[in-house]
């Protein structure tokens, strides 16, 4: 289907008509059908009321008035529905948005890669083991990872289970944060073992003072409690890959007159599927909620041009979030032209800076791993360019885990190749650890710093 055909009415199931990547057929179609139907008549995931203040606030960040922090696991799996995993999660997020915040000194809006994060684009359909050729694993929505035929075979049954983990995750984020455990004057409650133990722990704590104190004042100074600081707003993300879950769970509500995709409050496009014309451009284009598109190295101004078109012809505040994932090497030659054809289309936008899917190398014994120092890199290219450029980096797009994993190398404990093995646990993307996490947290902290001092 052309950019052109893309004007034409849009339903749910438009993106049917258009080219699909990235979504493996299911063999029986009778079976996909009957589970998009019962997705379709249980609750939603989220609301329109939190969809729409989610965009409110991305509105804020493409003014300079709010940061992003969106991250979480490359893949979430079903085994990880657990109470620590998810704490843990909730945890390590939190306390990167303290550190950011006291060196950026804005609000920071925590968006998790969670709660449907369970779809994977995969650059090769099959894969060979000893001579034995299966479809790859697409994420546990689509598909099993053990290395069996019937295991590999899509199972629409599995969006089921993707749903009710979906909505098991957020009903307990939400009942923690509804009970006080992200409330901003007691951040002992996310201490975690590695705060007695990391290198990193005394300036850790020196930010976490920085922002009790600065409750205190305020709270003093007006003899009035902060209560927005009790209960932080926490939202979810997920890339938007398996078109048939998120149809079923798309609805008209009367009340505002818009589509919305109620799995999740920000969706967002991966690179391998943002082409012109493509299915995923299709089903976006009509849904209300704030969208996020990947932007890769591929991408060029005409590509860029047609993306602005469809999913934000009206230029809504909001709306969309550019993620740039071009590598440390070339952030500084590829971001200037694509900020230079955002500029001139004259159009408002986030620009969010994601230093993981540009980094992503093979180590020498075969592990696919990130090297910290690339991450690092690409974070501060991303500053330098955009205060070049005179654009504002409103957010960060990470992948990473409150567990103490070894999948990227670096950091403050110099992991190398050959640690690697000791727990990497990743079914797809090497994430950031607990400690990796908090270093590029400070990192950011220290680059808002640099920037409120021009
Ligand atoms: C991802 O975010 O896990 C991903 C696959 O990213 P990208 O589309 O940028 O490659
Ligand atoms: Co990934």
């Amino acid at each position: 289907m052309s950019e052109a055909s893309h004007s034409a009415a849009w339903a749910p199931d438009s993106w049917r008509s258009c080219t699909v990547a990235q979504i493996p057929a299911y063999r029986n179609a009778s079976d996909s059908n009957a589970v998009m139907d019962a997705l379709a008549r249980l609750p939603p995931l989220v609301t329109s009321w939190e969809i729409e203040a989610l965009r409110e606030q991305i509105a804020l960040a493409q003014n300079g008035k709010a940061f992003i922090l969106q991250g979480g696991d490359c893949a979430e799996t079903f085994a990880d529905c657990n109470s620590a995993a998810i704490v843990t999660k909730l945890k390590i997020l939190l306390q990167m948005s303290v550190a950011i915040i006291s060196g950026i000194k804005l609000p920071v809006v925590r968006v998790g890669r969670i709660a449907g994060q369970y779809a994977k684009p995969r650059s090769a359909d099959t894969e060979v083991r000893n001579g034995v050729s299966l479809p790859s694993y697409r994420g546990d929505i689509i598909n099993r990872n053990a290395y069996t035929a019937e295991d590999r075979e899509p199972d629409p049954h599995l969006m089921l289970r993707a749903y009710e983990r979906s909505a098991l995750t957020l009903n307990f984020i939400r009942a923690l944060i509804d009970g006080g455990f992200a409330d901003l004057h007691h951040p002992e409650n996310w201490d975690l073992d590695w705060v007695r133990h990391s290198p990193l722990a005394d300036e850790y704590r020196r930010m976490v003072q920085t922002v009790a104190d600065g409750l205190d004042f305020f709270e003093s100074l007006t003899g009035k409690s902060i209560d927005q600081a009790r209960r932080v707003d926490f939202y979810t993300a997920h890339e938007g890959l398996h078109l048939p879950y998120e149809q079923a769970q798309t609805r008209f509500l009367a009340h505002r007159q818009k589509w919305y995709d109620l799995t999740t409050h920000f969706p967002w496009i991966g690179a391998r599927t943002s082409q012109p014309g493509s299915a995923h451009i299709e089903f976006f284009r009509g849904i209300a909620n704030p969208v996020g598109i990947k932007l890769g190295v591929d991408m060029n101004p005409d590509w860029l041009r047609s993306i602005l078109r469809s999913l934000n012809p009206a230029n809504e505040p909001g709306r969309l979030t550019l993620i740039h994932r071009l590598g440390a090497s070339r952030i500084r030659s590829l971001l200037p032209p694509l900020i230079e054809t955002v500029q001139k289309a004259g159009v408002r936008v986030l620009w969010v800076c994601d230093p993981m899917h540009g980094n992503t190398e093979t180590a020498s014994n075969g592990m696919k791993t990130r090297r910290f120092d690339n991450i690092l890199d690409e974070l501060a290219g991303a500053f330098e360019v955009h205060r070049d450029c005179g654009t504002w980096l409103g957010g960060v797009h990470l992948e990473l885990t409150g567990e103490h994993v070894t999948e990227c190398t670096g950091g403050a404990r110099g992991l190398t190749d050959a640690d690697l093995h000791r727990d990497y646990r990743s079914q797809v993307d090497p994430r950031l650890n607990y400690e990796q996490a908090m270093e590029v947290a400070m990192r950011i902290a220290g680059h808002g710093r640099q920037r409120a001092r021009r």
